[in-house]
């Protein structure tokens, strides 16, 4: 008999024949470091064979016979069901059941990737479901999502809808997940998987990873390690609600399901109608976790994220520096001393707008997109002449999605707001913030046009931070007809990414942050049309390294706004020297966020010496592999990691005290990702000591940092008066 093997690696398709035991076509599906492969016999179950570290054709010709139990490869409900499925659907005359089988298999390039598509058909219903795998030749991450296609000839409703489902093997698997609150998100939470169910969703609707992130990663040696043993790094990309299950079976083998969360959101397709699943993106790593987030950092910058391949600036935000009391004055000195600073970018947070009910306060005014006249006689090219004078770029911010009920777009139009009928709405912030409602085409239009007028006028806005401080709490659209309103969630986000389309189309050079009252929007579902989004509204620089720590499992640095702020901190009321904040700020995309005014004339240098450092290190932060060091979350007193250059010529350290016991014998850190054979000279950035550290100007060779490392003085060698608890470095390495 013929045995079929199909490489998704190889530019021909292989035919192998000579096997005697069996007939499939098993389809190879690889990424640069990994294969994933399905059985994908025609009329039969796509099965599930193989996802791990790249391997042969031989091996996979072989695979059925090396033992182990098989999964179908996308689980749907109703016949031999397994206990969790990743679709199931009602038909249009009633029955629940599914029993989906390959009907071909087919490969298509786009835009450099190529895309394996697997079609199932049902067997009794006109009913067909594609199952997509996008891979990269230089890329360990793939994508996988599907493609649900009714034609029967009356709706069928879809219960659950999965992008992707994983069988992972049993063993000492470990799970590590993100979960927190405003102002403490992404805390890492490390635990082994056990038997029954592991649910982590948001049903949030907008903010989705405000509580928990909709990344995780396996483990599969064991309790996890940075630097060694088997993981895989999962992210569903989308920015709705949404839901990961693990359940862990009879056999000990764990189940990995993603997809959009189905509360509360079954959803009808007509006739002839496509239902398309956000994508799952999957990493194999056998570099341990730090691998995984290496690959998703690169996948990310070129594939994901908007221009991830470009520098971002500096900048200046005026949210915490003065709150809601913007004039033009203080924008003017705002804009003045971020330059002399060295900033390249101010943006002017909320209070800018409004006329009947100016944004004095977060009570009303969201909606009424036009300036305060009051506040900004010369409007905002008032201020971007200022910024050009100032030779800095400018931006603005504003939350297109939602509303005030003191606004003039309210009263207008109560039918815009996300409301059910016979309900009075229940306000967010400001006990009078609302929801557009996103799904309906006319709101749609309004969001299009606010940043599209904005654009129009002032085509010189080069930065948008683009906020969102409202989950839907309401259920209920005014738009969508009574037998659909189980759509909301889902056409709600299908209607925010068309606009944003439009948007993207008309703007494709606009830096656009996306904020959610900090990290409500760290997912990668968001981020194509975003260049970046806010970590956290906390700007504490100690909780700051345990946030960024965990947000840097699957995001890379250029992407977190990460800013030096004011002592004592607004969030945390810790008093932190400015040298420490700048050390933590420069970790990821360094800005401020600080009335300068208040500034002493120390943290002015200080910050000032940190702006110009950072754009010599800008590429090697904002481009370069992460190395994670030594973890804030196992609590040793300090935290350190490090990113290099992909040449490995240049490097930079971080090193932060985390806490302040006398004579607690600090570990030493020992560097990763440096070239061993390379030899690198140390420089410290930042430097407040009188003295230079003894390695200072010193050259080490990689094998030497890696193996041994820099033992850094527990503290700061200063004046009496600049003496306290706080400590960090930063060390610029490079190779000669
Ligand atoms: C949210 C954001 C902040 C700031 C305020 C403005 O809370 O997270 O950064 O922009 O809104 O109201």
């Amino acid at each position: 008999m013929n045995l079929r093997l199909i490489s998704l690696s190889l530019s021909a398709l292989t035919f192998c024949t000579g096997a005697h035991y069996t007939y499939a076509e098993n389809i190879k599906i690889d990424t640069q470091n990994s294969s994933l492969v399905l059985q994908a016999d025609k009329g039969k179950k796509l099965k599930h064979l193989y996802y791990g570290g790249k391997i042969s054709n031989e091996d996979v010709n072989n695979i059925r016979q090396a033992g182990g139990k098989i999964f179908n490869a996308y689980p749907d409900y109703g016949m031999l069901t397994m206990p969790e499925t990743a679709l199931a659907m009602i038909h249009g005359d009633g029955n629940m059941t599914l029993d989906l089988v390959v009907d071909g298999v087919s490969t298509r390039k786009e835009n450099g990737a190529d895309i394996r598509t697997v079609t199932l058909k049902d067997t009794q219903y006109p009913v067909t479901v594609k199952v997509n795998y996008k891979t990269w030749p230089n890329e360990n991450v793939m994508e996988t999502w599907t493609e649900i296609t009714n034609n029967e000839k009356s709706p069928v409703t879809l219960t659950r809808f999965d992008s992707g489902y994983l069988p992972i093997r049993n063993g000492n698997v470990w799970l590590s997940s993100f979960h927190g609150n405003w102002g403490n998100e992404a805390r890492l939470t490390e635990e082994p998987l056990t038997r029954g169910i592991k649910v982590i969703k948001s049903h949030e609707g907008v903010r989705n990873s405000r509580y928990d992130h909709a990344e995780v990663m396996f483990s599969l040696d064991g309790k996890p390690d940075e630097n060694n043993g088997r993981v895989i790094g999962a992210a569903l990309c989308y920015g709705g609600n949404y839901k990961l299950r693990i359940d862990t079976d009879e056999t000990d083998s764990h189940h990995f399901f993603a997809g959009i969360n189905e509360e509360n959101s079954q959803y009808k397709l007509g006739k002839g109608e496509t239902f398309t699943t956000p994508a799952l993106a999957l990493a194999w790593s056998d570099e341990g976790v730090g691998g995984a987030s290496r690959s998703f950092h690169k996948w990310g910058r070129n594939h994901r994220l908007a221009h991830g391949n470009t520098p971002r600036k500096v900048l200046l935000n005026s949210w915490e520096g003065v709150y809601f009391d913007i004039n033009e004055q203080g924008m003017a000195n705002m804009m003045k001393n971020i330059a002399q600073m060295g900033g390249e970018l101010f943006v002017m947070d909320d209070g800018w707008f409004g006329v009947k009910y100016p944004r004095n306060n977060d009570s009303q005014g969201l909606g009424d997109w036009i300036v305060d006249a009051k506040k900004l006689p010369g409007g905002i090219q008032g201020l971007i002449n200022e910024a050009k004078k100032n030779n800095v770029s400018f931006g603005i911010w504003i939350e297109p999605e939602m509303v005030n009920s003191r606004s003039e777009l309210y009263e207008k139009h109560p039918e815009y707001i996300v409301n059910a009928d016979k309900r009075n709405p229940k306000f967010g912030r400001g006990k009078t913030q609302l929801n557009l409602d996103m799904s309906n085409p006319k709101v749609q239009e309004i969001v299009f046009q606010i940043v599209d007028t904005l654009m129009t006028k002032y085509p010189e806005i080069d930065y948008i931070k683009w906020d969102a401080n409202m989950d839907i709490e309401n259920h209920g659209s005014q738009y969508l007809p009574a037998d659909r309103q189980g759509h909301l969630y889902i056409d709600y986000m299908k209607g925010l990414e068309k606009t944003l389309d439009r948007i993207r189309a008309k703007y494709p050079d606009v830096t656009i942050q996306a904020c959610a009252s900090g990290g409500g929007r760290v997912n990668w579902g968001i981020l194509p049309w975003f260049d970046e989004f806010w970590t956290s509204d906390n700007t504490d620089a100690l909780q700051r390294i345990y946030i960024q720590w965990g947000t840097s499992y699957f995001f890379p640095a250029i992407a977190m706004g990460s800013h030096i702020s004011a002592a004592p901190n607004h969030q945390t009321r810790r008093t932190v020297p400015i040298k420490y904040r700048t050390d933590v700020a420069m970790s990821g995309r360094l800005g401020m966020e600080i009335q300068p005014d208040d500034m002493t004339e120390t943290e002015k240098a200080q910050t000032k010496k940190a702006i110009e450092q950072y754009k010599e290190i800008r590429p090697v932060v904002q481009f370069g592999d992460l190395y994670r060091l030594l973890s804030p979350y196992d609590e040793k007193g300090a935290a350190s990691l490090m990113y290099v250059a992909p040449e490995k010529d240049k490097a930079v350290y971080y090193w932060w005290k985390t806490r302040a016991h006398r004579n607690e014998i600090l570990p030493r850190v020992a560097m990763k990702g440096l070239d061993p054979n390379k030899t690198y000279t140390v420089r410290e950035l930042n430097r407040i000591d009188r003295k230079p550290l003894s390695f200072e100007g010193k050259s080490y060779s990689g094998k030497f940092l890696m193996e041994r490392g820099l033992e850094m003085p527990v503290n700061h060698d200063v004046e009496k008066e600049m003496q306290s608890d706080w400590s960090s470095r930063v060390l610029y390495l490079e190779a000669k």
